[in-house]
């Protein structure tokens, strides 16, 4: 006796349930629904069943077809995403992983505050390269060859005159050579020195000031570096100026904050002192504005550098600079 097409289509489940691979599902497929299959059959023999019943026989066969279509469908999916699972030992339903945003770097994070405020006081940003000549890095700075004043900083040579830039001083230079007063620029980078321990590294960033116009005094590098220390720290930091020594600027100051630490009383990060310094300062040399050609008589220059870790490690309360470069996220992320 022929099978009815509602016993083909329960038998066809029955076996859908029982396989387990996808392979044995495509054939199960073919066997119902292929060329020479069971229903592809079943569909092909209503032309011998009685006139009456062939509409209802047919309707029903092709309900079938489409209702067992889509059971193979869906059962190889399920198979597939099992195998996935078998395969990796992993649960394939679980929601992605989100991807982390990264931060900007803390140095990078303080080299902006620090071009932002100044920027506001009037000062346009430059840049220099960092392999530099020595003409640009000493000699155009009032520092020449065999002065003493080279032992202040600890050059890496590329050659007898090329050096990797020990400040960013050298852009001073490229700046005033290029363009005529009034000049007032700030210049962020990195610089380089051999040496290394807990407050140094071997590169690290500074910012260099320079603003040139007639009648400028050291008044107004009192007012500029005053009002920069009270944005970049608190409105009540004090601060003093302090005679010192750079080739490049006469007068020299050192500028000295009040321990962000311990207020004044004296410890370990300001040596008991009470003091911090965080910038060098001082009026263009007029032997520096002669190299470039600038009349001395017409114009005058305030100058200024500090280093970025130096202000970061005071501002973050970080007593080791070396923990800027070393990459540990748990570090970075605390920014
Ligand atoms: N270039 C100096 C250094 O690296 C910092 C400095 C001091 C820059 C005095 C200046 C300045 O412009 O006037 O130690």
């Amino acid at each position: 006796m022929e099978r009815t097409i509602e016993q083909i289509h329960e038998e066809a489940f029955k076996e859908i349930k029982s396989v387990t691979d996808s392979e044995s599902i495509k054939a199960l497929s073919s066997r119902y629904l292929g060329r020479k299959g069971i229903i592809t059959h079943f569909l092909r023999n209503i032309s011998s069943l009685p006139q009456k019943k062939r509409p209802e026989a047919g309707k029903r066969a092709n309900e079938v077809k489409k209702s067992l279509d889509e059971a193979f469908k869906l059962a190889l999916k399920h198979l597939a995403t099992e195998s996935l699972q078998s395969d990796y030992k992993i649960d394939v339903s679980l929601p992605g992983r989100t991807i982390k945003q990264g931060s900007l770097h803390p140095i990078t994070q303080i080299t902006w505050q620090i071009c932002e405020i100044l920027e506001k006081i009037g000062f346009d940003i430059a840049e220099g390269p960092e392999v530099e000549t020595d003409h640009y890095n000493f000699e155009a700075l009032n520092i020449p060859k065999n002065h003493p004043a080279r032992d202040m900083q600890d050059t890496f040579y590329v050659s007898d005159n090329i050096v990797l830039r020990t400040h960013t001083s050298s852009i001073q230079v490229r700046i005033m050579e290029k363009f005529t007063p009034p000049v007032r620029i700030i210049a962020p980078g990195r610089v380089y020195r051999c040496d290394s321990d807990l407050t140094h590294t071997p590169m690290f960033h500074q910012v260099e000031g320079l603003m040139v116009d007639k009648g400028i005094s050291f008044g107004d590098l009192k007012g500029i570096l005053t009002t920069f220390i009270h944005h970049m720290f608190d409105k009540k930091t004090s601060l003093r100026f302090r005679p010192s020594f750079f080739p490049f600027t006469e007068p020299s100051a050192e500028v000295d904050i009040l321990c962000v630490m311990c207020k004044g009383k004296g410890c370990r990060i300001c040596s008991h002192t009470g003091w911090l310094e965080v910038i060098g300062a001082g009026m263009v040399h007029p032997a520096v504005f002669e190299n470039v050609g600038y009349d001395t008589t017409r114009y005058t220059g305030l100058a200024f550098g500090m280093g970025i870790e130096r202000i970061a490690m005071l501002k973050y309360g970080i007593d080791d600079i070396r923990k800027f470069f070393e990459n540990d996220l748990r570090f970075l992320r605390q920014f």
